[in-house]
């Protein structure tokens, strides 16, 4: 039984991925995590006592981060700014703990020469044409378009340099965009859910034809789990689960879902540089893994995390007035 190090273990995915490994494996995990905005102890409840452990620090610290690499068999390295619209409003803390602190995780893994994971993004490959029948690959050539995207580009970058320089036992993963329980309410669909769930009205960018490749999120992490387990170290494994949909076309879904007409939402301002498509080819994760996604039906996955949210508001609450005003601000 191995001992986990998870960074960003109180946000989305990592708290998700908490659950998995603790759900499913006998392994043990050690959360180190910062509590910025976006993490939430209320996220990690209800986990066994005695193969659990919370460390609030910052992946920047390297004082912190020293000693607890020392004591873990591998480190999954979750922790980031994750929010497209709030690296347009400032990127300093995306260059801090996306890059800085995915440097300090390195060096300290070097160090103890620890197994790494390292959890990226299909946007470090920019976007696609919405009429290009082309997917990304782990060949496709890194055009990332925001603060966002290229800080987590290049801390992608930083990982394979030390594998190659270094020998670092490391494997990367870039995945399409995530849904499921406790996403933070800035996020795409959890915002049009409680916007609903508030008297409001669902708020589409633009035209709202850019085309995002949904995932559930549980699906992401049975795959990360894969990867660390049977991945050959020093590659790349892109992870998605053929879910291309539109903007459009998901509000739409919501609103019939929640009982709402489908046209009931407001057309608000454009995201600055907006990626138009992504789309993720995950043939050599299924060929050399056998890894299969377990949601195949977006509406489904797509009910049971409304029905999350209906059941939770107790979670997302303390956070929507504030999100809501930050949007509002902007015209979004
Ligand atoms: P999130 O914003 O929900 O959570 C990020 C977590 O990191 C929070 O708990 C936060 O407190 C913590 N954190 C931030 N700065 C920190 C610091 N300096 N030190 C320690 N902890 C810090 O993010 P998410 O959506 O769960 O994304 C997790 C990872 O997955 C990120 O690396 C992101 O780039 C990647 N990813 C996300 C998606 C998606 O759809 N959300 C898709 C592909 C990849
Ligand atoms: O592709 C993976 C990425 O997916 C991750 O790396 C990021 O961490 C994650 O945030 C997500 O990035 P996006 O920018 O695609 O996700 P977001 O939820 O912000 O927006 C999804 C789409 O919906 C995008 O085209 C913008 C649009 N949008 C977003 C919001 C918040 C709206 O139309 N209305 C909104 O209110």
């Amino acid at each position: 039984m191995a001992n986990y190090l998870v960074t960003g273990g109180a946000g989305f995915i990592g708290s998700n991925f908490v659950h998995q490994v603790l759900g499913t494996t006998g392994h043990s995990v050690t959360v180190l995590d910062a509590l910025t905005y976006a993490g939430n102890r209320a996220s990690l409840e209800g986990l066994p006592v005695d193969r659990f452990s919370f460390v609030q620090g910052d992946i920047a610290d390297p004082d912190v981060v020293n000693d607890l690499v020392a004591a873990a068999d591998v480190v999954v390295h979750f922790a980031a700014e994750s929010h497209n619209d709030n690296s347009l409003r400032d990127p300093s803390p995306f260059i801090r703990t996306n890059l800085v602190g995915t440097f300090t995780l390195l060096e300290a893994a070097r160090h103890h020469e620890v197994r790494y994971h390292h959890i990226s993004t299909d946007e470090v490959y920019g976007d696609l044409e919405l009429d290009d029948p082309g997917k990304f690959t782990p060949e496709t050539a890194y055009r990332p378009s925001s603060p966002y995207s290229a800080s987590k580009a290049g801390s992608d970058h930083l990982v394979r340099a030390w594998v190659r320089s270094f020998g670092l036992e490391a494997t990367l993963s870039n995945c399409s965009n995530n849904y499921g329980p406790y996403q933070h309410v800035e996020k795409f669909i959890p915002r049009q859910i409680t916007n609903i769930l508030d008297g409001g009205r669902p708020k589409l960018y633009g035209a709202g034809l850019n085309v995002r490749d949904w995932i559930h999120v549980e699906d992401h992490n049975s795959a990360v789990l894969q990867i660390i387990e049977h991945g050959r170290i020093g590659e790349t494994y892109l992870i998605g689960a053929d879910g291309e949909r539109n903007n459009k076309t998901v509000i739409e879904a919501i609103l019939s879902l929640m009982g709402q007409e489908p046209d009931a939402y407001d057309h608000v301002n454009d995201r600055p540089g907006h990626d138009l498509r992504y789309a993720i080819d995950a043939s050599k994760l299924r060929e050399e893994l056998g890894w299969t996604p377990r949601y195949r039906d977006f509406e489904s996955g797509l009910a049971a995390t409304i029905q999350w949210y209906r059941a939770n508001e107790s979670w997302w609450r303390p956070q929507k007035a504030a999100v809501e005003a930050a949007y509002a601000a902007q015209g979004q």
